[in-house]
């Protein structure tokens, strides 16, 4: 009896198709009401000293059935993962995913540049904090409390002795001091703000490129040969430069930098790019240097201006609206 069962299960077994057959088999025979529970009950109808060995059958019988429920099953799961395995087949040839990869800003483009160039020239890339202190942004810069030059560069103030930096040139004075004394050959290119109403041409903020050098023989020729080596760089080897006497307070003498460029009808015309001149007297001394001993040079110029330049776009403004149709057109495009 015992064997015919033990036949009959595991022929069940065998013949179960899916996990749930298999299960169905397992109730039948090894559930509380299953076969076999049914077998035990019969432990007492046996004689007393058949019990024993009888018993002994039934547990081998249970655990010959459960050994190969179990070996069924993971057979059976097998078999599952690779149906589905064989039915994932991936498809190599259907395109990847695009990962949008942005570009460097036009502006940092034109920065970065410039930062080579002077690097390679012997300079410094100095940083200055774009919340300033009046004290660097004008006095230090020879501009009193109230000289009227001021009225040209109105800011954005947190209070009466801190504002938003309307230049960059606050930079030469804090280097200055930091050099101690010292020849120093900085560039600083940097954000500045002013209060102004935005147009094709005026933005509340941009960015700016300072220079500045001191030394006991610098004379106004380095400059020239400076600046001139910067506009040949930006703009290509034909270009020449031109300057016009101006005024800041921070140089004496100062000059309005040109830069030539070939009019339609073949004669040259000229385009202003930026402001420089001798580091005036006060502005050395209070940095700290002796102008009877030491002169130097400063520029400032507008990063947004020698790129709309460079580059023949003709509003400002695309530079802070992140429009991408305008960006991706700079893409790669440095140097
Ligand atoms: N700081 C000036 C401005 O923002 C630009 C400038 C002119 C900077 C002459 C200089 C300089 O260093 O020498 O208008």
């Amino acid at each position: 009896m015992i064997d015919t069962l033990k036949k009959q299960a595991l022929e069940a077994i065998l013949n179960a198709e899916s996990l749930e057959q298999l299960d169905e088999v397992r109730v039948r025979y090894l559930s509380k009401k299953g076969e076999v529970s049914l077998l035990m009950g019969k432990l007492r109808d046996i004689p007393q000293e058949e019990r024993p060995q009888f018993g002994a059958l039934v547990n081998s019988l249970k655990e010959t059935i459960e050994l190969a429920l179990y070996q069924k099953k993971q057979g059976l799961e097998d078999q599952a993962l690779w149906v589905a395995l064989s039915k994932e087949k991936i498809d190599v040839t259907l395109p990847g995913y695009q990962l949008y990869q942005g570009g460097v800003h036009p502006l940092n483009q034109v920065i970065e540049d410039m930062e080579d160039l002077f690097v390679g020239l012997g300079f410094e890339v100095a940083t200055g904090p774009e919340l300033e202190n009046d004290h660097y942004n004008f006095e230090m810069m020879n501009l009193d409390k109230d000289h009227p030059a001021r009225a040209m560069q109105d800011s954005f103030y947190v209070d009466e002795n801190l504002l938003l930096r309307t230049h960059t040139s606050p930079v030469q004075a804090r280097t200055m001091l930091e050099k101690q004394g010292k020849p120093l050959r900085i560039i600083c290119p940097g954000k500045v703000y002013r209060r102004d109403d935005d147009d094709p041409t005026h933005s509340h903020q941009f960015m700016q490129i300072e220079g500045l050098v001191i030394d006991e023989s610098i004379t106004f020729a380095n400059l020239k040969d400076s600046l001139l080596t910067m506009v040949k760089h930006l703009f290509g080897p034909e270009r020449i430069i031109r300057l016009r006497p101006s005024y800041f307070p921070f140089t004496e003498p100062s000059v309005e930098v040109d830069v030539s460029y070939q009019k339609k009808d073949g004669t040259l015309g000229w385009i202003e790019i930026l402001g420089a001149g001798q580091v005036h007297p006060n502005v050395l001394k209070m940095g700290g240097y002796d102008p009877k001993k030491f002169r130097g040079f400063a520029f400032g110029v507008g990063v947004e201006r020698i790129t709309m330049l460079k580059y023949k776009i003709d509003d400002i403004r695309h530079f802070y609206t992140n429009d991408l149709r305008f960006l991706n057109q700079f893409k790669g495009a440095s140097k």
